[in-house]
Protein backbone atom coordinates (compact mmCIF):
# COMPACT_ATOMS: atom_id res chain seq x y z
CA UNK A 1 0.00 0.00 0.00
CA UNK A 2 1.43 3.32 -0.98
CA UNK A 3 1.20 5.98 1.95
CA UNK A 4 1.49 9.25 1.51
CA UNK A 5 3.89 11.99 2.80
CA UNK A 6 2.84 15.73 2.72
CA UNK A 7 5.68 18.15 2.84
CA UNK A 8 6.41 21.74 2.37
CA UNK A 9 9.25 22.56 0.12
CA UNK A 10 9.71 26.30 1.30
CA UNK A 11 9.86 28.01 4.23
CA UNK A 12 6.40 26.79 5.26
CA UNK A 13 3.28 28.44 4.72
CA UNK A 14 2.77 26.23 1.24
CA UNK A 15 -0.52 25.52 1.79
CA UNK A 16 -0.11 21.62 2.97
CA UNK A 17 -3.27 21.93 5.31
CA UNK A 18 -5.33 22.32 2.27
CA UNK A 19 -3.42 19.67 0.19
CA UNK A 20 -3.83 17.26 3.28
CA UNK A 21 -7.51 17.83 4.01
CA UNK A 22 -7.94 16.99 -0.27
CA UNK A 23 -6.35 13.73 0.47
CA UNK A 24 -7.47 13.07 3.44
CA UNK A 25 -10.24 11.30 1.13
CA UNK A 26 -7.85 8.33 0.55
CA UNK A 27 -6.83 7.82 3.61
CA UNK A 28 -7.35 5.99 6.84
CA UNK A 29 -5.21 7.89 9.17
CA UNK A 30 -3.02 11.38 9.27
CA UNK A 31 -0.02 11.66 11.13
CA UNK A 32 1.70 15.46 11.91
CA UNK A 33 5.46 14.32 13.08
CA UNK A 34 7.01 17.52 14.18
CA UNK A 35 6.61 20.97 15.25
CA UNK A 36 3.78 22.35 17.18
CA UNK A 37 1.13 24.92 18.01
CA UNK A 38 3.60 27.18 15.87
CA UNK A 39 1.82 25.91 12.35
CA UNK A 40 -1.08 26.86 11.34
CA UNK A 41 -2.52 24.77 8.50
CA UNK A 42 -5.40 26.71 7.22
CA UNK A 43 -8.22 24.63 5.25
CA UNK A 44 -11.91 26.05 4.07
CA UNK A 45 -14.64 24.78 3.51
CA UNK A 46 -17.53 25.46 2.30
CA UNK A 47 -16.34 29.06 2.67
CA UNK A 48 -15.68 28.28 6.78
CA UNK A 49 -11.88 28.80 7.61
CA UNK A 50 -10.34 26.52 9.88
CA UNK A 51 -7.07 27.26 11.29
CA UNK A 52 -5.46 24.29 12.90
CA UNK A 53 -2.31 24.37 14.66
CA UNK A 54 -1.61 20.74 16.11
CA UNK A 55 -4.50 18.47 15.05
CA UNK A 56 -4.10 17.04 11.94
CA UNK A 57 -5.82 18.70 8.85
CA UNK A 58 -7.55 15.01 8.66
CA UNK A 59 -9.36 16.01 11.50
CA UNK A 60 -12.64 17.35 9.42
CA UNK A 61 -12.93 14.44 7.10
CA UNK A 62 -15.23 12.06 8.82
CA UNK A 63 -13.83 8.77 10.16
CA UNK A 64 -9.89 9.41 9.42
CA UNK A 65 -7.83 9.07 12.41
CA UNK A 66 -5.72 11.66 13.43
CA UNK A 67 -2.19 11.37 15.35
CA UNK A 68 -0.10 13.52 16.94
CA UNK A 69 3.23 11.72 16.53
CA UNK A 70 6.05 11.81 19.14
CA UNK A 71 8.01 14.25 17.03
CA UNK A 72 5.90 16.70 18.01
CA UNK A 73 6.01 19.52 21.11
CA UNK A 74 2.36 19.43 22.11
CA UNK A 75 0.93 22.55 24.42
CA UNK A 76 -1.87 21.59 25.86
CA UNK A 77 -3.54 24.39 26.52
CA UNK A 78 -3.46 25.35 22.96
CA UNK A 79 -4.51 21.54 22.01
CA UNK A 80 -8.18 21.97 24.67
CA UNK A 81 -8.33 25.11 22.68
CA UNK A 82 -8.15 23.36 19.27
CA UNK A 83 -10.85 21.07 20.67
CA UNK A 84 -13.52 23.38 21.23
CA UNK A 85 -12.99 25.21 17.97
CA UNK A 86 -13.85 22.12 16.63
CA UNK A 87 -16.85 21.54 18.71
CA UNK A 88 -18.54 24.66 17.79
CA UNK A 89 -17.91 24.15 14.45
CA UNK A 90 -19.34 20.93 14.62
CA UNK A 91 -16.93 18.58 13.80
CA UNK A 92 -17.14 15.03 15.94
CA UNK A 93 -13.82 14.14 17.11
CA UNK A 94 -14.63 11.27 19.31
CA UNK A 95 -12.27 8.28 18.74
CA UNK A 96 -9.84 9.96 16.22
CA UNK A 97 -7.44 11.91 17.56
CA UNK A 98 -4.33 10.07 19.34
CA UNK A 99 -0.96 10.96 20.64
CA UNK A 100 1.80 9.14 21.12
CA UNK A 101 3.32 8.55 24.44
CA UNK A 102 6.91 9.83 23.76
CA UNK A 103 5.51 13.32 22.52
CA UNK A 104 6.91 16.29 24.86
CA UNK A 105 5.07 18.72 26.43
CA UNK A 106 5.21 22.77 25.63
CA UNK A 107 4.66 24.61 28.94
CA UNK A 108 4.09 28.44 29.45
CA UNK A 109 7.39 28.87 30.98
CA UNK A 110 8.55 27.70 27.78
CA UNK A 111 7.07 30.79 26.24
CA UNK A 112 8.32 33.03 28.55
CA UNK A 113 11.35 31.56 27.08
CA UNK A 114 10.83 31.83 23.71
CA UNK A 115 10.43 35.55 24.58
CA UNK A 116 13.24 36.10 26.30
CA UNK A 117 15.35 34.69 23.90
CA UNK A 118 14.27 36.81 21.22
CA UNK A 119 14.56 40.03 22.81
CA UNK A 120 18.01 39.36 24.13
CA UNK A 121 19.32 36.78 21.93
CA UNK A 122 19.99 36.67 18.20
CA UNK A 123 16.68 37.51 17.41
CA UNK A 124 14.93 34.65 14.82
CA UNK A 125 11.72 35.84 14.65
CA UNK A 126 9.92 33.04 16.02
CA UNK A 127 6.07 32.06 16.60
CA UNK A 128 6.32 32.62 20.16
CA UNK A 129 4.74 29.44 21.08
CA UNK A 130 7.65 27.94 22.91
CA UNK A 131 9.01 25.61 20.33
CA UNK A 132 12.97 26.06 20.45
CA UNK A 133 12.75 26.19 24.35
CA UNK A 134 10.38 22.87 24.59
CA UNK A 135 12.53 21.01 22.25
CA UNK A 136 15.69 22.02 23.76
CA UNK A 137 14.67 20.87 26.83
CA UNK A 138 13.82 17.27 24.99
CA UNK A 139 17.25 16.99 23.80
CA UNK A 140 18.88 18.15 27.38
CA UNK A 141 16.41 15.62 28.58
CA UNK A 142 14.79 17.57 30.78
CA UNK A 143 11.48 17.42 29.29
CA UNK A 144 8.21 16.15 30.52
CA UNK A 145 6.57 13.31 27.96
CA UNK A 146 3.25 13.58 27.46
CA UNK A 147 3.14 10.00 29.24
CA UNK A 148 4.74 11.30 32.26
CA UNK A 149 2.25 13.33 33.46
CA UNK A 150 0.96 10.53 35.43
CA UNK A 151 4.15 10.32 37.59
CA UNK A 152 3.65 12.39 40.23
CA UNK A 153 7.65 11.62 41.33
CA UNK A 154 9.04 11.78 37.97
CA UNK A 155 7.63 15.04 37.24
CA UNK A 156 8.77 17.00 40.22
CA UNK A 157 12.07 15.46 39.98
CA UNK A 158 12.27 16.41 36.41
CA UNK A 159 11.18 20.19 37.48
CA UNK A 160 13.61 20.16 40.33
CA UNK A 161 16.57 20.69 38.02
CA UNK A 162 15.02 22.04 35.12
CA UNK A 163 13.24 25.06 36.79
CA UNK A 164 16.68 25.72 38.56
CA UNK A 165 18.61 25.77 35.88
CA UNK A 166 16.05 28.05 34.52
CA UNK A 167 16.09 30.24 37.39
CA UNK A 168 19.37 30.69 37.40
CA UNK A 169 19.53 32.04 34.08
CA UNK A 170 16.50 34.45 34.89
CA UNK A 171 18.46 35.73 37.62
CA UNK A 172 22.20 35.75 36.29
CA UNK A 173 21.17 36.35 32.69
CA UNK A 174 17.53 37.53 31.80
CA UNK A 175 16.75 39.44 34.89
CA UNK A 176 13.38 38.75 35.09
CA UNK A 177 11.20 36.75 37.76
CA UNK A 178 11.63 33.55 38.86
CA UNK A 179 9.69 30.24 37.87
CA UNK A 180 7.60 28.95 40.70
CA UNK A 181 8.12 24.72 40.66
CA UNK A 182 4.62 23.97 42.23
CA UNK A 183 2.75 26.50 40.11
CA UNK A 184 4.27 24.35 36.74
CA UNK A 185 3.43 21.43 38.46
CA UNK A 186 -0.34 22.63 39.42
CA UNK A 187 -0.20 23.83 35.42
CA UNK A 188 0.20 19.79 34.84
CA UNK A 189 -2.28 19.04 37.30
CA UNK A 190 -4.63 21.16 36.10
CA UNK A 191 -4.63 19.23 32.04
CA UNK A 192 -3.86 15.47 32.75
CA UNK A 193 -7.04 14.05 33.56
CA UNK A 194 -8.36 15.79 30.15
CA UNK A 195 -5.75 14.68 28.30
CA UNK A 196 -5.54 10.83 29.19
CA UNK A 197 -8.21 9.86 27.12
CA UNK A 198 -6.09 10.88 23.90
CA UNK A 199 -2.98 9.36 24.58
CA UNK A 200 -1.79 6.16 23.18
CA UNK A 201 0.60 4.09 25.43
CA UNK A 202 2.02 1.91 22.64
CA UNK A 203 4.86 4.13 20.69
CA UNK A 204 4.43 1.35 17.93
CA UNK A 205 0.76 2.46 17.08
CA UNK A 206 1.00 3.75 13.67
CA UNK A 207 3.44 1.48 12.64
CA UNK A 208 0.80 -1.40 13.84
CA UNK A 209 -1.52 0.59 12.04
CA UNK A 210 0.28 -0.27 8.69
CA UNK A 211 0.79 -3.93 9.92
CA UNK A 212 -3.21 -3.63 9.84
CA UNK A 213 -3.20 -2.39 6.22
CA UNK A 214 -3.86 0.75 7.24
CA UNK A 215 -3.17 4.19 4.94
CA UNK A 216 -1.20 6.45 6.42
CA UNK A 217 -0.86 10.35 5.00
CA UNK A 218 2.15 11.81 7.22
CA UNK A 219 1.32 15.59 7.83
CA UNK A 220 4.49 17.62 8.20
CA UNK A 221 4.72 21.03 9.16
CA UNK A 222 6.47 24.58 8.78
CA UNK A 223 8.97 23.76 5.49
CA UNK A 224 12.14 21.93 4.40
CA UNK A 225 13.98 25.67 4.58
CA UNK A 226 13.04 25.83 8.11
CA UNK A 227 14.64 22.05 9.15
CA UNK A 228 17.03 22.37 11.97
CA UNK A 229 19.39 20.59 9.69
CA UNK A 230 19.13 21.25 6.22
CA UNK A 231 17.17 24.52 6.90
CA UNK A 232 18.98 28.49 7.18
CA UNK A 233 20.31 27.64 10.28
CA UNK A 234 20.13 29.56 12.59
CA UNK A 235 16.99 31.10 11.56
CA UNK A 236 15.19 27.67 11.32
CA UNK A 237 12.32 25.92 13.64
CA UNK A 238 13.50 23.56 15.87
CA UNK A 239 12.49 20.17 14.33
CA UNK A 240 12.99 17.99 11.32
CA UNK A 241 9.65 18.65 8.62
CA UNK A 242 11.98 17.12 6.29
CA UNK A 243 11.94 13.49 5.13
CA UNK A 244 14.15 12.34 8.27
CA UNK A 245 11.46 13.48 10.74
CA UNK A 246 8.61 11.13 9.61
CA UNK A 247 10.78 8.41 10.79
CA UNK A 248 11.75 9.44 14.11
CA UNK A 249 8.33 11.25 14.22
CA UNK A 250 6.21 8.59 14.04
CA UNK A 251 7.63 5.32 15.18
CA UNK A 252 7.24 3.38 11.71
CA UNK A 253 10.22 2.18 10.19
CA UNK A 254 11.59 2.91 6.84
CA UNK A 255 10.52 -0.56 5.68
CA UNK A 256 6.64 0.66 6.10
CA UNK A 257 7.34 3.48 4.38
CA UNK A 258 9.21 2.84 1.71
CA UNK A 259 6.92 3.41 -1.54
CA UNK A 260 5.61 5.92 -0.09
CA UNK A 261 3.99 8.98 -2.32
CA UNK A 262 6.58 11.56 -0.66
CA UNK A 263 4.87 14.98 -2.06
CA UNK A 264 6.39 17.91 -2.16
CA UNK A 265 3.98 21.12 -1.61
CA UNK A 266 5.23 24.45 -3.48
CA UNK A 267 3.96 27.97 -3.30
CA UNK A 268 3.96 29.02 -7.08
CA UNK A 269 6.01 32.15 -5.52
CA UNK A 270 8.09 31.84 -2.16
CA UNK A 271 7.16 33.72 0.78
CA UNK A 272 8.94 33.88 4.55
CA UNK A 273 7.96 34.33 7.98
CA UNK A 274 10.63 36.15 10.15
CA UNK A 275 13.93 36.81 10.07
CA UNK A 276 16.90 34.97 7.78
CA UNK A 277 17.75 34.95 4.18
CA UNK A 278 15.64 35.10 1.18
CA UNK A 279 17.27 35.11 -2.04
CA UNK A 280 14.47 36.05 -4.22
CA UNK A 281 12.53 38.73 -1.94
CA UNK A 282 10.64 41.28 -3.30
CA UNK A 283 11.48 44.13 -1.56
CA UNK A 284 9.19 46.79 -3.63
CA UNK A 285 5.22 47.26 -4.46
CA UNK A 286 5.09 44.09 -6.25
CA UNK A 287 5.78 42.29 -3.09
CA UNK A 288 3.17 44.05 -1.23
CA UNK A 289 1.22 43.26 -4.09
CA UNK A 290 1.45 39.64 -3.71
CA UNK A 291 1.20 40.04 -0.02
CA UNK A 292 -2.39 41.45 -0.64
CA UNK A 293 -3.23 39.46 -3.25
CA UNK A 294 -2.00 36.25 -2.00
CA UNK A 295 -3.04 37.20 1.87
CA UNK A 296 -0.02 36.40 2.53
CA UNK A 297 0.01 37.35 6.62
CA UNK A 298 0.76 34.65 9.27
CA UNK A 299 -2.18 32.11 10.06
CA UNK A 300 -0.59 32.02 14.04
CA UNK A 301 0.56 35.03 14.79
CA UNK A 302 -1.05 37.48 12.06
CA UNK A 303 2.14 38.94 11.35
CA UNK A 304 2.63 39.80 6.96
CA UNK A 305 4.88 37.13 5.47
CA UNK A 306 8.10 38.84 2.79
CA UNK A 307 7.05 37.91 -0.29
CA UNK A 308 9.56 36.94 -3.71
CA UNK A 309 9.63 34.79 -6.89
CA UNK A 310 10.18 31.46 -7.06
CA UNK A 311 13.04 29.81 -5.92
CA UNK A 312 14.27 26.68 -8.34
CA UNK A 313 17.59 26.49 -6.37
CA UNK A 314 16.13 26.24 -3.07
CA UNK A 315 13.40 23.75 -4.23
CA UNK A 316 16.08 21.57 -6.37
CA UNK A 317 17.62 21.25 -3.02
CA UNK A 318 14.55 20.72 -1.07
CA UNK A 319 13.57 18.01 -3.69
CA UNK A 320 17.43 16.55 -3.10
CA UNK A 321 16.78 16.43 0.55
CA UNK A 322 12.83 14.48 0.78
CA UNK A 323 13.50 12.57 -2.76
CA UNK A 324 10.17 14.42 -3.35
CA UNK A 325 8.53 11.84 -5.88
CA UNK A 326 5.78 14.90 -7.25
CA UNK A 327 4.99 17.69 -6.12
CA UNK A 328 1.32 19.76 -5.34
CA UNK A 329 1.79 23.86 -6.62
CA UNK A 330 -0.23 26.06 -4.63
CA UNK A 331 -1.79 29.68 -4.93
CA UNK A 332 -1.15 29.61 -8.87
CA UNK A 333 -4.28 32.08 -8.68
CA UNK A 334 -2.30 34.35 -7.32
CA UNK A 335 0.01 35.12 -10.07
CA UNK A 336 -3.19 36.28 -12.37
CA UNK A 337 -2.57 39.70 -13.58
CA UNK A 338 1.23 40.07 -13.80
CA UNK A 339 2.63 41.31 -16.51
CA UNK A 340 5.93 39.34 -16.18
CA UNK A 341 6.82 36.21 -13.38
CA UNK A 342 10.39 35.99 -12.54
CA UNK A 343 12.06 32.30 -11.49
CA UNK A 344 15.15 32.07 -10.17
CA UNK A 345 17.37 29.47 -12.05
CA UNK A 346 20.75 29.96 -10.51
CA UNK A 347 22.64 31.97 -8.13
CA UNK A 348 25.63 34.00 -8.45
CA UNK A 349 28.32 34.70 -6.09
CA UNK A 350 31.08 37.84 -5.80
CA UNK A 351 30.34 37.26 -9.75
CA UNK A 352 30.33 33.25 -10.19
CA UNK A 353 27.60 31.21 -10.64
CA UNK A 354 26.86 28.54 -7.61
CA UNK A 355 24.62 26.09 -8.88
CA UNK A 356 24.02 24.75 -5.89
CA UNK A 357 21.97 26.14 -1.98
CA UNK A 358 24.15 27.44 0.57
CA UNK A 359 23.46 26.40 3.99
CA UNK A 360 26.15 28.99 5.37
CA UNK A 361 23.73 31.52 6.02
CA UNK A 362 25.98 34.49 5.56
CA UNK A 363 26.80 33.05 2.13
CA UNK A 364 23.11 32.69 1.15
CA UNK A 365 22.23 36.59 2.26
CA UNK A 366 24.71 37.52 -0.48
CA UNK A 367 23.91 35.21 -3.26
CA UNK A 368 22.14 36.93 -6.23
CA UNK A 369 19.28 35.65 -8.01
CA UNK A 370 19.54 34.67 -11.79
CA UNK A 371 16.05 35.01 -13.32
CA UNK A 372 14.43 33.59 -15.71
CA UNK A 373 11.93 35.67 -16.97
CA UNK A 374 8.25 34.29 -17.94
CA UNK A 375 5.24 36.51 -19.80
CA UNK A 376 2.09 36.35 -17.40
CA UNK A 377 -1.46 35.87 -17.64
CA UNK A 378 -4.33 38.51 -16.99
CA UNK A 379 -7.10 36.53 -16.97
CA UNK A 380 -8.02 35.17 -13.25
CA UNK A 381 -7.95 31.22 -13.09
CA UNK A 382 -9.56 31.26 -10.01
CA UNK A 383 -11.66 27.56 -9.24
CA UNK A 384 -10.27 26.22 -12.39
CA UNK A 385 -9.96 22.35 -12.35
CA UNK A 386 -9.44 21.64 -15.22
CA UNK A 387 -5.56 21.52 -16.85
CA UNK A 388 -6.18 22.46 -20.14
CA UNK A 389 -8.21 25.30 -19.50
CA UNK A 390 -5.82 27.26 -17.79
CA UNK A 391 -4.40 30.26 -20.08
CA UNK A 392 -1.22 29.23 -22.01
CA UNK A 393 1.24 31.35 -19.97
CA UNK A 394 0.15 29.45 -16.82
CA UNK A 395 0.99 26.09 -18.66
CA UNK A 396 4.56 27.36 -19.33
CA UNK A 397 5.17 28.72 -16.23
CA UNK A 398 4.27 25.32 -14.76
CA UNK A 399 5.74 22.74 -17.65
CA UNK A 400 9.16 24.94 -17.29
CA UNK A 401 9.30 23.78 -13.35
CA UNK A 402 8.28 20.21 -13.70
CA UNK A 403 11.46 20.10 -16.60
CA UNK A 404 13.99 22.02 -14.25
CA UNK A 405 13.51 19.88 -10.63
CA UNK A 406 12.74 16.87 -13.36
CA UNK A 407 9.54 15.54 -11.53
CA UNK A 408 5.82 15.79 -12.07
CA UNK A 409 3.19 18.00 -10.94
CA UNK A 410 0.52 16.35 -10.10
CA UNK A 411 -1.83 18.52 -7.98
CA UNK A 412 -2.74 22.55 -9.05
CA UNK A 413 -4.19 24.29 -6.39
CA UNK A 414 -6.14 27.24 -7.95
CA UNK A 415 -8.27 28.88 -5.10
CA UNK A 416 -9.07 28.41 -1.21
CA UNK A 417 -11.82 25.77 -1.63
CA UNK A 418 -11.35 22.11 -0.96
CA UNK A 419 -12.45 21.53 -4.79
CA UNK A 420 -10.68 24.11 -6.49
CA UNK A 421 -7.95 21.59 -7.49
CA UNK A 422 -6.27 20.71 -10.50
CA UNK A 423 -5.58 16.85 -10.82
CA UNK A 424 -3.15 15.28 -13.28
P1 LIG B 1 9.53 28.77 15.89
O1 LIG B 1 9.21 27.53 15.14
O2 LIG B 1 8.33 29.42 16.51
O3 LIG B 1 10.65 28.58 16.86
O4 LIG B 1 10.07 29.85 14.81
C1 LIG B 1 11.30 29.67 14.10
C2 LIG B 1 11.18 30.16 12.67
O5 LIG B 1 10.27 29.32 11.96
C3 LIG B 1 10.61 31.57 12.54
O6 LIG B 1 11.20 32.19 11.42
C4 LIG B 1 9.13 31.35 12.28
O7 LIG B 1 8.54 32.43 11.59
C5 LIG B 1 9.20 30.11 11.42
N1 LIG B 1 7.97 29.30 11.49
C6 LIG B 1 7.59 28.49 12.48
N2 LIG B 1 6.42 27.90 12.19
C7 LIG B 1 6.08 28.34 10.98
C8 LIG B 1 4.99 28.05 10.10
O8 LIG B 1 4.08 27.25 10.39
N3 LIG B 1 4.99 28.69 8.92
C9 LIG B 1 5.97 29.54 8.53
N4 LIG B 1 7.02 29.83 9.30
C10 LIG B 1 7.07 29.23 10.51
Amino acid sequence: MKHIIVIGAQWGDEGKGKIVDFLSTEIDAVVRYQGGANAGHTIFIKGKKFVLHLIPSGIVREGVLCIIGNGVVLDPFAFFEELEILTTNGVNYNDRIFILPNAHLVLPFHKIFDRLSEDKNQKIGTTGKGIGPAYADKYSRLGIRVIDIFNDDYIKDQLNVNIKIKNTLLNNFYNDSEIVIEDVFNQIMKIRDKLRSFIIDDATFVSNLIATNKRILFEGAQGSLLDVDFGTYPFVTSSNPTIGGVLTGSGVSLKDIKDSEVIGVVKAYSTRVGEGPFPTEIKNDLGEYLRSKGNEYGATTGRPRRCGWLDLVALMYSKQINGFSSLAITKLDVLSGLNKINVCIDYELDGNELNYFPVETFTLSKVVPIYKEFDGWEESIQGIRNFEKLPQNAKNYLHFIEDFLKIKIKIISTGFERDDSIIL
